[in-house]
């Protein structure tokens, strides 16, 4: 197709989408703060829930993570259920196992409890289940016509933001595919950001999520969707991540660092509900599906490149950023900004200890992952679409030498 007629094919695609996501969405009624899920769980009772499944994975249970919040349920008056069988990257079985014992248990609600891969289960959980049907069934742009089950999360990283936003992604059982469900009724009725949950988080997951964090505020910024509630989200997101990140990854027991990138991340997630994300995601969503690197580190890796790639379309927005993040004066110009900025992800990757380059990238899949990227990065609202050549030199770049 001639570039200008695949330009407008992929802006009226934009557009259909921009109508259901642009338009003003529930927000989560949201707890923050130390012992903050005490608050989640009250407000659970007070919803008149009964029996709550629990939407988690092994390991947290049997770290005893879950432990306090199960007595704050049972003292609000919610019995539950736990369904621990959430792995990364959840597939649809996942979810449809999940929605089994849920209806086994005859819950009317769900509680997500974990990170994104297990608000993300526990959102379609809460859908399918409501609408009786499977997790495929939910696939794509507001494919259910109930509501979901009442919904409710506690994040235990920060990064995601999935408590925040419409958004969904479960993978194909044979192809491991990722599809994504949008629909509004994902946003959770209450979430708590509870510092003492994130406390325990080993050092490189709180690196790799709290760089997603950064990405999603920077990409929903500079994006072409962006609005005066973004700015709002983003700004203070970039500016929580780059006084905290540090220490929190550093220091993982400092709760104040811990709280500030919790609530960096769910301001994250409601800039990226409205605005989306870009080029950062669609490389790295294809570098995780063929090769499993992890989201967060993906887009840590990524990130800077794609700033240098849109720094001369961007470059007022990136400007802005630098300044408002305390990197330079307005007096500057947008140039000198732009370089601060990439400068300044480059030096917080290499303080948190993300790699420059992976030697997971094979020479014979850089085709297959250069499509992919394009493809994906072609449905977001990107500052500017990029050229094969530069999305291949992208990809090059990040392979070890
Ligand atoms: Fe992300």
């Amino acid at each position: 197709m001639p570039a200008f007629y695949q330009e407008w094919f992929y802006k009226a695609k934009r557009s259909l989408t921009a109508m259901v996501i642009t338009k003003p969405q529930p927000k989560a009624l949201t707890f923050t703060g130390v012992d903050s899920v005490k608050d989640l769980c009250r407000t659970i009772g007070q919803f008149g829930i009964a029996k709550v499944l629990i939407v988690t994975d092994k390991p947290l249970v049997e770290l005893g993570t879950l432990d306090t919040t199960l007595a704050w349920l049972t003292e609000h008056g919610v019995a539950h259920e736990i369904y621990d069988g959430v792995l990364p990257d959840p597939t649809q079985s996942v979810v449809d196992n999940g929605i089994a014992v849920l209806q086994q248990a005859q819950c009317d609600a769900v509680l997500a409890f974990g990170g994104g891969s297990s608000i993300d289960a526990a959102k379609v959980i809460a859908l399918a289940a409501a609408n009786d049907c499977q997790a495929e069934d939910c696939i794509g742009l507001k494919q259910c016509k109930l509501p979901a089950l009442p919904l409710f999360a506690v994040p235990t990283t920060a990064g995601t933001g999935s408590e925040a936003t419409m958004i969904a992604v479960i993978s194909d059982n044979e192809t491991h595919e990722k599809g994504g469900v949008i629909d509004p009724a994902l946003i959770p009725r209450a979430t708590a950001l509870d510092p003492v949950i994130m406390k325990g988080l080993p050092a490189h997951i709180t690196a790799a999520t709290g760089m997603d964090a950064l990405t999603h505020a920077i990409e929903a910024y500079i994006g072409v969707w962006e609005m005066p509630e973004t700015r709002y989200y983003s700004m203070s997101a970039i500016k929580l991540i780059f006084d905290n990140l540090p220490e929190a990854y550093v220091n993982g027991d400092n709760l104040e660092a811990r709280e500030a990138m919790a609530l960096a991340s769910h301001y994250g997630g409601l800039a990226i509900t409205s605005a989306l994300v870009g080029y950062v995601h669609a490389v790295s969503h294809n570098l995780g599906a063929k090769y499993g690197v992890p989201h967060g580190l993906a887009n840590a890796m990524v990130l800077p490149h794609v700033l240098d790639l849109m720094k001369d379309t961007a470059a007022k927005k990136m400007a802005d950023i630098a300044v408002h993040a305390g990197l330079g004066e307005p007096s500057e110009t947008h140039a000198a900004l732009t370089e601060k900025l990439i400068a300044k992800v480059r030096e917080l990757n290499a303080a948190i200890g993300i790699p420059v380059t992976t030697d997971v990238i094979r020479e014979e899949d850089v085709k297959d992952l250069v499509d992919a990227a394009l493809k994906e990065g072609s449905s977001y609202p990107t500052p500017r679409y990029l050229e094969r050549r530069e999305c291949e030199a992208l990809v090059r770049s990040l392979m070890t030498a």
